[in-house]
Formats: structure tokens, C-alpha cells, sequence
């Protein structure tokens, strides 16, 4: 299909041969590196399962219904409103960015129609120079945002080939207009005199963000263009170089802070160390590499990961970060949109690096750190979420964090900053865009195991038309079954986590030998075809600093369960801390803030015993593969639980949360118990990390 769809666009567009074989030697000359495994068109994969469920909770809840009333999207500037959050003027892109992946994912109209709206509306406005967005003088005019608003379009342009001309040329057009601002001296990337677009020096630390929108007209649609395109992306580069944003500088052994405290020395900027710029910023030498084939950018990716993972990566995938990276301990917690970003994040880097590891790290992420932080409902959600965490709710203090406020972990419409209110729905949309690969032998892989449907055409020409439903319930069960139909047979891969353990079979019985990169070759025959896997897993103790540990099964990080009360009001303005006009919340009052706190005896300060873990189906487990609870990410929802052999230790809490391991003498008091473990992601209150002790078994 990718094929075919690019064959039928250029139709669309009534290019003569002349222009494409003038584009592809032009493509020549500017040739990116490829993918190992690359993405379908956006469109070509559908959810099944608890997977669409989700969706369409992200569709009926918060994400899908900003549009409607949230002034940061339905009053922006692009759209001929009024309010922004700050002169970085990205709320609405963020949003947007989100919704077209949700809209064409999900293949719901009413979504759809909210990105169409939007999109006609920018693209109706584009400026006669063309400016994509409102602002008329330079102070103003900043490219950071546009970055998102091209992420949106490259995606809307893939799925909607009706949309697809008009898109291509705004992007042209203001390509050009944006290679001529960064030739005046990085006009709209760095501030001169007054302009006020980027202060801070967001954008400048982002300059990478650029390249997956150009590359992506690059490849497609270069219309002579490339030379522009070409240098656009490399003058994004440089102006962020001339700044002090070179990433290549910072993912290096010497130069990446292992722990970072006030008084650690550092020399680079602040960008790098702000978790959600290092989430995005995993990807700069990558999309540099694509660009110079230098093997050492996609070293330098590599590396990247591992520094992260060993240093600042949480329990749940996410970078813990407040919004600054410090240490490894549990009451720091994460800001929601680094999950988002991380989860996008690492779908690229596996589709190039083909590490497992990045692929179970983007599920780690995807069904732990995100879910968690998001209410069953999807109305609300958290702009911080800590490793250990009994209580949500207004803290007495902010004293645990760099720069977030002590609110930051009640759940909300905007319990902090606002920029995880409009850029969080971009998460499950986009995993879900990439779950199925094709491969460079031809054959199609699916990569993140949630159910789902892909339909695609293979071979040089596209005429091999696949279609695969994987039905499953993973990561809540372990088994996956395909069915498939194909006009002629090809190679299909399944791939295997990580943790999967050598009992993992095919169709029950054969056992699966994946190659090295972790992937199952499968042959499918021409016609319908059926095929199952199952993966073996067992629970999975991983040992932290101080004497603790964390408990994993499948892809699952489990954590003490805390069952609790909940209070709600209307949400409150993130500044002033004042209830919100009516005018900016939900008009059926489905947005509330929450505050969750431990029902009275509920104990969470406890001691784990990790040698003593039993695996509990519980009642819901009974209903069969296909069904699941939804919602599904709720305390009691899932099928699977686990009992931990434990006992209550005296566990002093310091800034109003629980003290960090290390901190205090670990004492038991009374006798062991089995506690209830269940899924992170369904338990908004929980403990994760805990004090290692040997209990009896009794
Ligand atoms: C990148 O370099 C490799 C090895 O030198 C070469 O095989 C490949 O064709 C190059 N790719 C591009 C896109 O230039
Ligand atoms: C909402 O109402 C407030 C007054 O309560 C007003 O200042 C503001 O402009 C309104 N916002 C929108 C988006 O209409
Ligand atoms: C380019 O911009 C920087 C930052 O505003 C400024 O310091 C420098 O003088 C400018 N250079 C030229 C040639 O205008
Ligand atoms: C900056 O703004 C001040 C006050 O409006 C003005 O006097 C000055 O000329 C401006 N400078 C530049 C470089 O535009
Ligand atoms: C492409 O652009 C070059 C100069 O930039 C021009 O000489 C050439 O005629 C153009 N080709 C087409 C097919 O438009
Ligand atoms: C930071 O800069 C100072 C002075 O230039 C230098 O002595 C020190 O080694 C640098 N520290 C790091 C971590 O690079
Ligand atoms: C939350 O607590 C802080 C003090 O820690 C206080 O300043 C703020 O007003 C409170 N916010 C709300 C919405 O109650
Ligand atoms: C998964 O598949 C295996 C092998 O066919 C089977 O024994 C097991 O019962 C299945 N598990 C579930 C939960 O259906
Ligand atoms: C595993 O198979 C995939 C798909 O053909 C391929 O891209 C990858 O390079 C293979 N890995 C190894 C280590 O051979
Ligand atoms: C909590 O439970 C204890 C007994 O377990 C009781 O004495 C106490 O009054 C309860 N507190 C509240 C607030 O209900
Ligand atoms: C998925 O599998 C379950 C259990 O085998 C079955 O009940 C259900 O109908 C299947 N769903 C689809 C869409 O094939
Ligand atoms: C472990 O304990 C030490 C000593 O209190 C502390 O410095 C450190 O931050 C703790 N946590 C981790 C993750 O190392």
C-alpha cells in the first residue's frame, strides 16, 4: 500500500514523468539513509481489543473533546481565537500532532472532523509569504511550533490523499520562506533584540524536530525543491549549534550528568537536561544520520539510550524528571509528556537501531509510565507521577522538585503546566501507527504485540495485499492470534520480547527461534492462514539501588496496589490556582480534578520479600481471551495479580512523601502477610520500589 498510495497521490497531483525522474535523481544526491523497519501509512493499522477501547476513551474523554472547550485549542490563535499558553505558540500544534494520528487510527468521524477543521483553517490562513500560523512580525514568528504542526500535516497528508496536494504545497511554500529566516542570520530559531517567540531557548533546543517533516517531503514529494529542503534542515542544525544546543555534545560518556544536583558541575545548557527535550532530543543525531550516513550518529543514538536507561530511566519507562533530570529515586517522579514523547521516541530509534530492547522499551513505556498517569476515564490526568506513591493530591510542599508546583500530582484538566494537557493524547495513537513494520527483505513485522489489524500492500509494487488481525489481550495475557490473508504468500515476523523465556512456542508446540534482532520468521502461505504465538513468562525481580527491587511480569512493572478515596472539584487555572471559568471546561463537568488518598488502614509502608511471588488469576480472567474490563487501566481490571510475601516497616515520609530508600533504617514491625501487587499502569496509587527483606515462608 505504501507504494500504490504514493503512485495514486503523485496521479492526484498531475506530475508529469518530467518532474519525477527530475525528482529522483535530485533524490540522489539528497538520499536518506533508510529504516530498517518502516512504518505503514498512517491509516493502514486499526486497534482491536482493549487496545480500541483505549482509543475510544481518548476520543469520548479529555484529548477528543479539547477541541470543544479548552481555550489553549478551541480558542487558539490558529484558529482565529485568542489564547495561548506562552509565545512559543504550540498548544494547538501539540494537539494536533495527537489528533490526526487518533482521528485516522481510530477511523473516528467526529475526531476527524475536529483535524480537518483545523487543518483547513491553517492552511486557508497561510500567509502570502507563507507563514503557517498567525503571527505577522518577527518578533513573534518562531519555527518551533510549526515543527508540530508539520508532524500533524505529514500524517494527515498519508492517511486523507484528498488532503494530500494541498498539504505538500503549504510545506513547500513555507519551507522556502523558512530557509530564507535562517539565512538572515536563524531568523524565528534564534532571538534578536526584542523578538519574543523563545526566551527560554525551547525551540533552539529542539532544532531536530524539523527534519522528520522535511525528510519525509524529501522522500516523497521533492518537487525540485531539495536543495531548500536540504538546507532548511541543516541550517536548523547549525543555528542550534551557534546557540549551544548540539546534542552530539551532550549524549557522550564525559558530558551526560549521571546524577545531577544543584551543585553537580555542568558546563552544557539547561535544554539538555529538561526531561522532555531529552526525550525528543534521543532523536537528534538520528535524524542527523538519515541525512550524513555517519555511522557514529547512529552510535551516538545508541548511546543515548543506554545513558538514559541506566541513569534516569524509571521502573515505567518514562525519564524520571521534574522537569529536570537528578537521580534515580522514587518520590521524583516524571512529567506525563516525556512518557508521550519517549513512547514516539523510541518506535523511531527501533525502526532504525533494531535494538529489542528500544522495542520493549517503548512497550515498558506504553502499557507502565503512561497509563498510570491517565485516569481510567481519560478525562484526567497528572502532570507528575512518582515511582512511590500512596497519596495524589494537593503535597503541603514543592520542595521535592526543581520546577513543578505541589499540585503536580493530583489528577486534572491542567494540574501543572498545560502543555501535558494538549500534547499527552499523541501517545497511544502513534504506538499504535507503529506497531506493524515492513521489513527491508519485503515480509511485514509486528513489533509492539497490542491487538490490531494491519492491511498493507507488499511487493516492489504494492499488489501483494496483506491483511493481519492480531488478537490478543497482551500485555495482560501472553498469547497472540493471527489471522491472515494474503494474495501471495510472504515472510512475516513476530517480535519476541526480551523477557520472553525458551518455553515460548508457535502454534503450541514448535518453539520459537527468533534471530537475533529478536524477530520470528514466520512463512505465510498465499490465501488465509492462521497462526498463534505464545509467549512463557514468569515473575521478574529487577534489584535497585539501597537494597530494594521492583517486580516485572511480561512487559508489566507491578506495584503494591493502595485502594483509596477520592475527592473532586471543579479544575483549577494552573497559574492562579483558582477554579477555571466555565468557558474553558468540559460543559457536562466531565473534567474534574481528583485528589486520591489511601483509605483509611490501608497500609503502604511495607518491606517485600521478592523470593515469595505468586501469580493470582483473578475472576476476571475467566471471561476468555477477547475480553477484557473496560476500562481497562483500573484498579481490579486486570486479570492478572500478583501476591508478594511482605511486612510493615516503619517508612518516614519526608516532603510529604514517602522517604527515598537509603534515607532511613529499614524495621519491620509485626508479621509477614501476602500484600496484592497488580499492574502499575491500573493502580493510580502505588508502590513500586520497596526495601528488600527475607520473610519466612509461611
Ligand atoms: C550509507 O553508507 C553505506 C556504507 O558506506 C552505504 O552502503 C549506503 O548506500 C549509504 N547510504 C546512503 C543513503 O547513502
Ligand atoms: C472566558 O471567560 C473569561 C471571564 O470569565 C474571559 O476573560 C475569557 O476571555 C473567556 N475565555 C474564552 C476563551 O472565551
Ligand atoms: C546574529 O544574531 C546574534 C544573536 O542575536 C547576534 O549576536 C549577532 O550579532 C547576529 N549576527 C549578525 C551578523 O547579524
Ligand atoms: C526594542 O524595543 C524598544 C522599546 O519598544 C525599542 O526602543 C527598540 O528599538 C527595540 N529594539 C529593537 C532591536 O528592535
Ligand atoms: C529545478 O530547479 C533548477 C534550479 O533550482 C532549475 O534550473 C530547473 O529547471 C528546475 N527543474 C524543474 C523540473 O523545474
Ligand atoms: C567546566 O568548565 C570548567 C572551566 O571551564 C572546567 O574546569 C571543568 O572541567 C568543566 N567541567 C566539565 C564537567 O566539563
Ligand atoms: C496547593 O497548596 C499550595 C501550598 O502547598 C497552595 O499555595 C495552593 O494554593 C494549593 N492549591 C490548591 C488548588 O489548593
Ligand atoms: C496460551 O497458549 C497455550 C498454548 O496453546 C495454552 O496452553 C494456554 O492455555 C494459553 N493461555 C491462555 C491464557 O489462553
Ligand atoms: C532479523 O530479521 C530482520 C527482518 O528480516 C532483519 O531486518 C534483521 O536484520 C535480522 N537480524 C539479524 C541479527 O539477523
Ligand atoms: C480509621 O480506622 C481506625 C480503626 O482502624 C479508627 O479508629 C479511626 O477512627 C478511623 N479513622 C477515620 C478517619 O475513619
Ligand atoms: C479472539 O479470540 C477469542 C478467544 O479465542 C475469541 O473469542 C474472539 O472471537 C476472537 N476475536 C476475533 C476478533 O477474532
Ligand atoms: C540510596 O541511598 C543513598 C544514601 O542515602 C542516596 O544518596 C541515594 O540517592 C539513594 N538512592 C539511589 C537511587 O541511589
Amino acid at each position: 500500500m505504501m507504494l500504490s498510495r504514493v503512485s495514486v497521490a503523485l496521479a492526484a497531483l498531475g506530475l508529469s514523468q518530467d518532474v519525477l525522474s527530475a525528482a529522483s535523481s535530485d533524490n540522489n544526491k539528497y538520499s536518506l539513509v533508510q529504516p530498517l523497519y518502516k512504518p505503514l501509512d498512517l491509516g493502514s493499522i486499526k486497534p482491536l481489543g482493549w487496545f480500541k477501547d483505549q482509543l475510544q476513551l481518548e476520543a469520548d474523554g479529555l484529548g477528543g473533546n479539547l477541541f470543544d472547550f479548552y481555550r489553549f485549542v478551541h480558542d487558539s490563535r490558529y484558529i482565529g481565537g485568542s489564547t495561548e499558553y506562552s509565545a512559543l505558540d504550540e498548544a494547538s500544534p501539540y494537539w494536533f500532532n495527537g489528533l490526526v494520528p487518533l482521528a485516522f487510527g481510530l477511523g473516528d468521524e467526529r475526531i476527524r472532523s475536529q483535524v480537518q477543521y483545523y487543518l483547513d483553517y491553517v492552511l486557508d490562513h497561510q500567509q502570502e509569504d507563507g507563514w503557517l500560523g498567525f503571527e505577522t512580525t518577527q518578533a513573534s514568528r518562531g519555527l518551533w511550533a510549526r515543527c508540530l504542526l508539520l508532524l500533524g500535516m505529514i500524517q494527515y497528508a498519508e492517511a486523507d490523499p484528498m488532503r494530500t496536494e494541498r498539504i505538500v504545497d503549504a510545506m513547500h511554500r513555507y519551507t522556502v520562506l523558512a530557509h530564507s529566516m535562517l539565512k538572515n542570520n536563524y531568523t524565528g530559531l534564534l532571538v534578536h533584540g526584542n523578538d519574543t517567540f523563545d526566551t527560554a531557548g525551547f525551540g533552539v533546543g529542539r532544532t531536530h524536530e524539523m527534519h522528520i517533516p522535511m525528510q519525509w517531503l524529501l522522500e516523497r514529494y521533492p518537487r525540485n525543491n531539495s536543495e531548500i529542503l536540504w538546507e532548511t534542515m541543516q541550517m536548523m542544525i547549525d543555528g542550534g549549534v551557534v546557540w549551544g544546543a548540539d546534542w552530539r555534545t551532550f549524549w557522550t560518556e564525559e558530558n551526560y550528568p549521571k546524577i545531577y544536583y544543584e551543585t553537580t558541575p555542568y558546563n552544557l545548557s539547561w535544554v539538555f537536561i529538561h526531561g522532555v527535550n531529552m526525550a525528543e532530543g534521543l532523536r537528534y543525531p538520528l535524524s542527523l544520520y538519515r541525512n550524513t550516513n555517519d555511522s557514529s550518529l547512529k552510535s551516538q543514538s545508541r548511546l543515548a539510550v543506554d545513558l538514559l536507561a541506566k541513569y534516569h530511566r524509571s521502573l515505567a519507562g518514562t525519564i524520571i524528571a521534574d522537569e529536570y533530570i537528578s537521580d534515580l529515586n522514587p518520590s521524583r517522579g516524571a512529567e506525563l509528556c516525556i512518557a508521550a514523547e519517549v513512547m514516539f521516541s523510541s518506535a523511531y530509534l527501533y525502526q532504525y537501531l533494531g535494538g529489542n530492547d528500544v522495542a520493549d522499551w517503548a512497550e515498558q513505556t506504553a502499557f507502565n509510565a503512561f497509563p498510570v498517569s491517565v485516569t481510567p476515564d481519560w478525562w484526567s490526568h497528572q502532570y507528575v507521577q512518582q515511582e512511590n506513591q500512596p497519596w495524589s493530591r494537593n503535597l503541603s510542599t514543592n520542595d521535592l522538585w526543581w520546577d513543578v508546583n505541589s499540585y503536580a500530582n493530583v489528577f486534572g484538566l491542567e494540574p501543572n503546566y498545560p502543555c501535558c494537557t494538549v500534547n499527552h493524547p499523541q501517545a497511544y495513537p502513534k504506538f499504535l501507527a507503529n506497531s506493524f513494520v515492513s521489513t527491508e527483505d519485503g515480509g511485514l513485522a509486528h513489533v509492539f504485540l497490542i491487538p490490531s489489524s494491519a492491511s498493507t500492500g507488499l511487493g516492489p509494487d504494492g499488489s501483494n495485499i496483506v491483511l493481519i488481525n492480531a488478537n490478543t489481550t497482551y500485555p495482560f495475557g501472553h498469547n497472540i492470534t493471527y489471522s491472515i490473508s494474503a494474495t501471495v504468500s510472504f515472510t512475516f515476523y513476530v517480535r519476541i520480547p526480551e523477557w520472553a523465556e525458551k518455553a515460548s512456542t508457535i502454534n503450541g508446540q514448535i518453539p520459537v527461534s527468533p534471530n537475533d534482532s529478536g524477530l520470528q520468521k514466520v512463512d505465510v502461505p498465499a490465501g488465509k492462514s492462521s497462526l498463534s504465538v505464545e509467549l512463557a513468562a514468569s515473575p521478574r525481580v529487577t534489584h535497585r539501588a539501597n537494597n530494594t527491587a521492583a517486580i516485572y511480569y511480561g512487559p508489566l512493572l507491578y506495584a503494591l496496589a493502595i485502594e483509596h478515596d477520592i475527592t473532586s472539584h471543579e479544575p483549577i487555572n494552573y497559574r492562579s490556582q483558582q477554579p477555571l471559568p466555565a468557558n474553558t471546561t468540559d460543559p457536562l463537568g466531565r473534567t474534574q480534578d481528583f485528589q486520591l488518598t489511601p483509605k483509611n488502614g490501608t497500609i503502604w509502608n511495607i518491606a517485600i520479600d521478592p523470593q515469595q511471588i505468586e501469580i493470582v488469576k483473578t475472576n476476571k480472567s475467566n471471561s476468555g481471551l477477547g475480553e477484557l474490563d473496560n476500562p481497562i487501566w483500573d484498579l481490579g481490571a486486570p486479570p492478572v495479580e500478583l501476591r508478594v510475601k511482605a511486612v510493615e516497616i516503619d517508612w518516614p515520609v519526608v516532603r510529604d512523601s514517602p522517604a527515598d530508600p537509603g534515607t532511613f533504617e529499614v524495621t519491620r514491625k509485626g508479621e509477614p502477610f501476602w500484600t496484592r501487587f497488580v499492574p502499575y499502569g491500573s493502580s493510580k496509587l502505588h508502590m513500586a520500589l520497596l526495601p528488600v527483606m527475607g520473610l519466612d515462608d509461611a
